[in-house]
């Protein structure tokens, strides 16, 4: 049987847990090889453990060098690079700027935009050379925030909509050799999604909100509570052949909020 992604070779940056790891299993469920770059070292270990043929490379997606570090393993791994997807991400759990006081803000807004925007540029940059080379393709992961507010707070919505600008940019200047789109989700299930350590909130997960499940299903029309697992297939599409037409486009992997 043949796979959407047979003989690609990819990295997943956030691999260890979440959308990320649904990515991961995807991915080679479809004959990707696969590498990850993750920052928390439990997930790293679980993931060697879990997949021993998987390069993982410990590491912070804000800093050059580890992005350096995991194109390099990946590369040194698998001959080359075919697909960059980045899952990275954390939450502000809705702060409006009048929750936030005004010394809380630029340490908030650095941690946010650092994780959720600029780690972005780094892992892109890390891995261009060998995405030209390989003609390949780079899947950034938005959110219903980066369309509507109320999903978030204000610096989790600015971030994510910044991630479209990124998308839309990249697009323009990396056509015609590399095409660059993003996975759009909806609020998702048995993720470990953390808030920001700037507010205080970096031991907190959002899975854990109280009656999280019903909500999720009852805020969508098709009326389901999503999981990574749902969206990986999206990242799929993308990620393959098939989807050689398209670049600066986004899947909206959201249970159809959008026709609400
Ligand atoms: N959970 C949701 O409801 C939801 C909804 C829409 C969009 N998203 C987005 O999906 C993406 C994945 O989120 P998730 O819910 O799967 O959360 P998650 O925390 O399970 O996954 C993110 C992974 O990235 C890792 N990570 C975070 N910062 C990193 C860094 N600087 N360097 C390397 N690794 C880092 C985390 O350790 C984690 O393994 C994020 O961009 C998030 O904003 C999540």
């Amino acid at each position: 049987m043949t796979g959407w992604l047979d003989g690609q070779r990819a990295l997943v940056v956030g691999g260890g847990s979440g959308i990320g790891r649904a990515v991961v299993d995807a991915f080679r469920a479809e004959g990707a090889r696969v590498a990850v770059l993750e920052r928390d070292l439990g997930k790293c270990a679980l993931l060697a453990d879990e997949l021993p043929d998987a390069p993982v490379v410990a590491g912070d997606a804000t800093r050059p060098a580890d992005n350096r570090a995991a194109v390099a393993r990946a590369v040194e791994a698998f001959g080359g690079l075919d697909v960059l997807v980045s899952c990275v991400g954390i939450f502000d759990f809705y702060r409006g700027l009048g929750d936030l006081a005004e010394d809380e803000i630029d340490d908030a807004f650095d941690e946010i935009f650092s994780v959720n925007v600029k780690s972005h540029l780094h892992s892109v940059k890390a891995a261009l050379p060998e995405l030209r080379k390989s003609r390949g393709s780079v899947i950034l992961t938005e959110s219903t925030s980066a369309y509507y507010p109320g999903r978030g707070g204000v610096l989790y919505v600015a971030s994510k909509h910044a991630v479209r600008g990124l998308v839309t940019a990249l697009a323009h200047e990396l056509a015609p050799d590399v095409r660059v789109n993003a996975v759009a989700p909806g609020g998702t299930m048995n993720t470990d999604l953390r808030g920001a350590g700037a507010l205080g909130l970096g031991d907190r997960r959002l899975n854990d909100t109280p009656g999280r499940e019903a909500e999720l299903a009852g805020r969508v029309p098709l009326g389901i509570a999503m999981s990574g697992a749902d969206h990986a297939w999206s990242y799929v599409f993308l990620a393959s052949r098939r989807a050689r037409g398209i670049t600066g486009d986004v899947t909206h992997s959201d249970g159809g909020i959008r026709i609400k």
